[in-house]
């Protein structure tokens, strides 16, 4: 229920997320003219502990989830939401440290005009960031999918969100790209400076020189102790209490084989001395 709850409100933020970046088909003004109504609400106290908490909860209950598994045998599509959903946080952690953890420590102001440019001055934020987009888009469409299967009026609206659903990554990825094209031609005649590196480095921060260095030394240790509690917490399968999970459910299915035999032994119906590998010989 929990993580229903919080994979929506993900969803919606995604979603206009995705819109505003889509309006950069349009221009780069039109992508900021949203972003400043939208960010007033995402970044107020209410929006930020519901989009963190949201976050938060959402990635933890899923890790969960993974780590009383007996084991990881599954389907295709969970197996490809499990692998998506766990390459989120790795794609995320740079953006949000490059946008909202530095407004915080650097008192900058993320912009459409500076978080576009300074991916593209970075082949790395280049692969990454479009990457993060379909990652995070198909991670989204699985869980609605299979959340909502089985609703008959889903099923009926399915006409509608086929399309939608290729229709907005699409459009937030030419939108992306429009708005890059806008700004090297607005660099070519000198109206835009294309700042160099991704993140931080890529807005001009209003703190004097030795602030700035300080702050952007602190960002870029919350940024690597990010990553730390990241890898932390998967590698912390046995505090699930589960530590026999079994990658390929060999154990189990050979403990289940070994009392079927032991079952039909009793029944004299095999030699004694039958075991699990007789099965497959
Ligand atoms: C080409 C792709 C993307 C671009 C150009 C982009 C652009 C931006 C910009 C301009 C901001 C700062 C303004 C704001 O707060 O909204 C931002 C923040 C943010 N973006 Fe993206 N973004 C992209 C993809 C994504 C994706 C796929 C996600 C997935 C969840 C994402 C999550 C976030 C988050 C969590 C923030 C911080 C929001 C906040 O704290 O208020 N972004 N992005």
């Amino acid at each position: 229920m929990l993580r229903n709850v919080t994979g929506l409100v993900l969803a919606v933020y995604i979603a206009t997320h995705l819109f505003n970046h889509a309006l950069g088909v349009i221009s780069i003004d039109a992508q900021d003219g949203l972003l400043e109504v939208l960010a007033p609400v995402w970044q107020s106290v209410p929006g930020t502990v519901v989009l963190y908490g949201s976050l938060i909860v959402h990635a933890l209950l899923g890790l969960y989830a993974l780590w009383v598994r007996k084991t990881l045998r599954m389907p295709t599509w969970e197996l490809a939401q499990l692998v998506f959903g766990l390459a989120v946080p790795l794609l995320l952690i740079p953006h949000v440290f490059g946008t909202r953890v530095a407004q915080a420590l650097l008192e900058t102001n993320p912009t459409y005009h500076t978080v576009v440019a300074s991916i593209w001055a970075s082949p790395m934020a280049m692969v990454r960031q479009p990457l993060l987009v379909v990652i995070v888009w198909i991670h989204l469409l699985i869980g609605l999918h299979y959340w909502l299967r089985l609703r008959s009026r889903y099923r009926h609206a399915l006409r509608v969100f086929y399309p939608v659903a290729v229709v907005v990554p699409l459009l937030a990825l030419l939108g992306f790209w429009g708005a890059g094209i806008e700004l090297r031609e607005l660099a070519a005649v000198g109206e835009e400076t294309v700042t160099q590196g991704y993140g931080p480095s890529a807005t001009a921060s209003p703190l004097s020189r030795e602030d700035e260095a300080r702050a952007r030394a602190r960002l870029a240790s919350r940024e690597r102790k990010a990553y730390e509690i990241y890898a932390g917490l998967l590698a912390s399968r046995k505090a699930a209490g589960n530590p026999e999970m079994n990658p390929f459910g060999v154990a189990e299915n050979r403990r289940n084989l070994e009392v079927a035999i032991d079952c039909v032994y009793r029944q004299r119906m095999i030699p004694r001395r039958f075991t699990v590998e007789d099965l497959f010989n």
